[in-house]
Order: structure tokens, then sequence, then C-alpha cells
């Protein structure tokens, strides 16, 4: 599974959004250690905090089918430039110790980034041990 076709599954998966309130749609796709692929897209509620990004849905669908170690999260979404991950995104993808996340739009526009650059001084598990 290459970037282009990680970014493919996610844009896939972003046509299962389920946002009627923000209209805005998000894919998301990731690549465990061990070489499985889960995508994942925004599903949103009526009390609007409830809503779980699609980066989230496609990190615990990795994880509850038995992932430990994620290697790259791509993101899609119909933005100006690279679509960039919110802030509990990355949190959530500090715990599974992910490398690398790709941004993407649907006009073909791509990032790739190291998880600790968008998320540097990241509290971790590590930090839970002493
Ligand atoms: N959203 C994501 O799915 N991922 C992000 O990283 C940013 C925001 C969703 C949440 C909500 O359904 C919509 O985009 C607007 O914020």
């Amino acid at each position: 599974m290459d970037d282009n076709e990680l970014i493919e599954t996610a844009r896939k998966y972003r046509e299962r959004s389920y946002s009627p309130y923000s209209h805005f749609a998000v894919g998301a796709a990731v690549l465990t250690a061990d070489g499985k692929v889960y995508g994942g897209c925004n599903i949103e509620n009526a009390s609007y905090p409830v809503t779980n990004c699609a980066e989230r849905t496609a990190i615990f669908k990795a994880v509850s089918e038995g992932a430990k170690k994620i290697d790259t999260v791509a993101i899609i979404a119909d933005t100006p430039g690279p679509c960039s991950p919110c802030g509990m995104c990355r949190q959530a993808m500090a715990e599974f110790h992910v490398d690398n996340v790709i941004m993407a739009n649907l006009k073909g526009d791509v990032k790739k980034v190291p998880l600790s650059e968008l998320l540097p001084y990241t509290f971790s598990d590590s930090d839970m041990e002493g």
C-alpha cells in the first residue's frame, strides 16, 4: 500500500461521511505496522460534541481489530490546501505511535509530515510511567 493508495482509500471513505450539520465531509485511512488498512469518515451528531472525526474513526477501527502500532494516517477533505488534522486527532495518533501523516485535498494537493512536526512536546504513554 503506497501513499497514493492510502489517499484513495481515504477519498472513498469520505463518501460515507455522516455530516448533516457541517456539510464538511472528511475521509481518512490508516496503515498499521502489520500492513493492514482501515478507512473512516467523520460521524456527526445532533449533540455536536459527540461528533467523531474521520481520523479517529479509522484509528479506532484499526485498534479494535487488534492493531497496536499505526505507521501512517491519511486525511482528505475539500479544503483549499492539504487538510490538516485537528488537535484531538493528533493526540489520538500519538497514542498509537503514528510516524507520518499524509494531508490531502480533492484537488490533489498532498503534504506528508512526521507526526512529531504536527505535535511537538507530545504528552504520551511514556509520561505516564513515572
Ligand atoms: N473533522 C474531521 O473529521 N477531522 C478533522 O481533523 C477536522 C474536523 C470533521 C469534524 C466535523 O464533522 C467536521 O469535520 C467539521 O468540523
